[in-house]
């Protein structure tokens, strides 16, 4: 019989296996390229030494730690995003967490119960999908989304429908009946952002429903967008900023989750909820947070200084740089080299390129002939459903290769679609 132990290794055995098999050029993982992440060594070397000066007089690092974070952390943090958000971030509206999926799991299990119904946006981030889903018992409502993002006129007559039907009583502990699970900024997988009509849109719903809205935002800051001069500009403005507590009808529903894996490194497991009050007092007043204190102090502090030397932000030139070449190069083959009839739009920052094939063509065996024939692989639109919907769509990733292996796999996808496409109308 095998033990515990012998099955989590047998599991990351799995995942390494399958993140590069047999060589595969995986277009399917969201993930930092390998020459980005070396340069993390360096950066976390400097931080370290500079936090470590300090750590010898007060060692509070090594502490729990206060439970919304290390202050030099939320303050360096909250100056970040004032300068990327375009807006100004508080750094008392700032919890850390161990990232954006420690951040929603918290978030859904502290405000809701198995068998509530949550909102999510169709297609989306299938992991977060599948945490509110299948790890917490949420029952999922999918809505679907449109160049500008959701729907939130449709989202209003779910909620009106829904609303109705549900049995939560709201109380303090338990401030909204139900959530909205939504990427607006970059979106995982189709790269769009919510239009800022529809970001405005959506807080009035929201405050007219009450109901939170969960960002998930750990693309926001990765924008590829350049003025005339060359230089990037800051991207749309995150949702948050649209819940203003200046605003009459300020009801605080909207949370901000954010994260250092994309734009750093994920194995830090770095991020922070921005939220109102009374979430950041529900987060801070668990026995989650008191048992464990900070979610990750240490590793906070040392960011705290990355952050003051100014290491992330030459970081994040850096890579905008060689994300934004990637994402144009990879653009250009699909739209110049692909067979036509397939669409797909050129994103303004993020991680990924989502493409539309016309219906009735399988993307899932376009997948097939693609490792069969060339080892290289993509996500089939479907995956990223609720309702299995975008079977003629696949999604890809252009962060984790270099130039070279990212298009060379790209042509090999849109030759193998070609001969799927000429084989079908023969
Ligand atoms: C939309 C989205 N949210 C969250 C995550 C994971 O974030 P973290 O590493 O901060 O937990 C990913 C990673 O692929 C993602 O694409």
């Amino acid at each position: 019989m095998s033990s515990t132990t012998d099955k989590v290794d047998a599991k990351d055995a799995y995942d390494e296996q399958n993140m590069f098999e047999n060589g595969r050029i995986n277009l399917q993982i969201g993930a930092p390229a390998y020459a980005i992440l070396q340069q993390c060594a360096s950066i976390m070397r400097v931080a370290t030494e500079h936090r470590m000066a300090r750590e010898e007089k007060e060692g509070f690092l090594f502490q729990y730690g206060s439970r919304n974070g290390d202050v030099a952390y939320r303050k360096e943090l909250a100056s970040f995003l004032t300068r990327h958000y375009r807006y100004q971030v508080d750094s008392s509206s700032l919890v850390v967490t161990a990232g954006a999926t420690q951040g929603l799991y918290m978030l859904a299990s502290l405000l809701f119960s198995r068998g509530d119904v949550v909102f999510v946006e169709d297609p989306t981030y299938f992991i977060g999908f599948q945490i509110l889903k299948t790890d917490l018992g949420l029952k999922t409502i999918s809505v679907p989304m449109d160049e500008e993002g959701i729907d939130v006129d449709l989202l209003d007559r779910l909620l009106e429908e829904h609303k109705k039907l549900s049995t939560v009583s709201v109380t303090e502990e338990r401030p909204f009946w139900t959530m909205l699970y939504l990427i607006p900024t970059f979106h995982n997988p189709t790269g769009r952002c919510l239009s800022e009509r529809r970001c405005r849109q959506l807080v009035q719903v929201a405050r007219k429903h009450n109901i939170l809205v969960v960002c998930d935002d750990v693309y926001n800051t990765l924008c590829y967008e350049r003025d005339p001069q060359g230089n990037f500009v800051t991207p749309p403005p995150a949702l948050i900023s649209f819940d203003q507590e200046t605003d009459p009808g300020f009801h605080g529903n909207v949370a901000s989750n954010g994260s250092f894996s994309k734009i750093l490194s994920p194995g830090l497991r770095l991020g922070w909820i921005q939220a109102p009050k009374k979430i950041r007092s529900l987060i801070m007043n668990s026995s989650y947070c008191d048992s464990g204190g900070s979610f990750n102090n240490y590793t906070s502090g040392i960011i705290a200084s990355a952050l003051q030397l100014g290491l992330v932000e030459q970081h994040l030139g850096k890579i905008q740089d060689i994300y934004a070449d990637n994402m144009n190069a990879v653009h250009k083959i699909i739209t110049e080299e692909w067979p036509t009839g397939v669409s797909c739009h050129l994103p303004k920052g993020g991680f990924f390129i989502w493409v539309e094939f016309p219906q009735g063509f399988s993307c899932a065996e376009l997948k097939e002939t693609c490792i069969r024939d060339h080892n290289v692989s993509f996500y089939v639109g479907s995956i990223c459903s609720p309702q299995g919907l975008f079977g003629n769509c696949l999604r890809v990733c252009f962060a984790l290769y270099d130039m070279e292996t990212l298009t060379d796999a790209v042509r090999k996808i849109g030759q193998s679609a070609r001969l799927m496409m000429e084989a079908h109308t023969t």
